[in-house]
């Protein structure tokens, strides 16, 4: 089912700050910052050359990743992205497997234009899964 890491997400709390150590002290090539409110996030992603790393920083109210910053407030990492072929296909096979997918379980337009879904940390050893559709 798994394709490639498309990306690994930190969340941050001072997003011009990250953006900065990334690109002046890591040396790594960054994107814009792109806001993205209908997930409450603004991402800015680090180009590297097998994969990405997403920057996350709040964004309005109620944002999913307020209460992670909150208990991590200096930062940490955030999700894993994998690549999936087909995202229903993914979806129901997981629900199927006993899975949980969070929100109404189908699939919101993410930062690259391609569905997304995010599937239950507690049911993957502690790690929040993003699948992307490729
Ligand atoms: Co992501």
């Amino acid at each position: 089912m798994l394709g490639r890491v498309n990306h690994i997400a930190i969340a941050v709390p001072d997003l011009a700050r990250a953006t900065a150590s990334y690109r002046d002290t890591l040396g790594a090539k960054v994107s814009q910052a792109q806001a993205l409110p209908e997930h409450g996030v603004t991402v800015v992603f680090v180009e590297l050359p097998n994969t990405k790393v997403e920057l996350l920083e709040p964004l309005g109210a109620g944002s999913p990743i307020a209460a992670f910053l909150a208990r991590n407030p200096d930062g940490g990492m955030h999700h894993i992205c994998y690549e999936v072929d087909d995202i229903l296909v993914a979806r129901d096979q997981l629900i199927e497997a006993g899975a949980r997918v969070l929100g109404s379980g189908d699939p919101k337009v993410g930062a690259h234009g391609k569905p997304v879904l995010f599937l239950h940390p507690k049911d993957f050893h502690g790690t929040l899964i993003e699948l992307e559709q490729v």
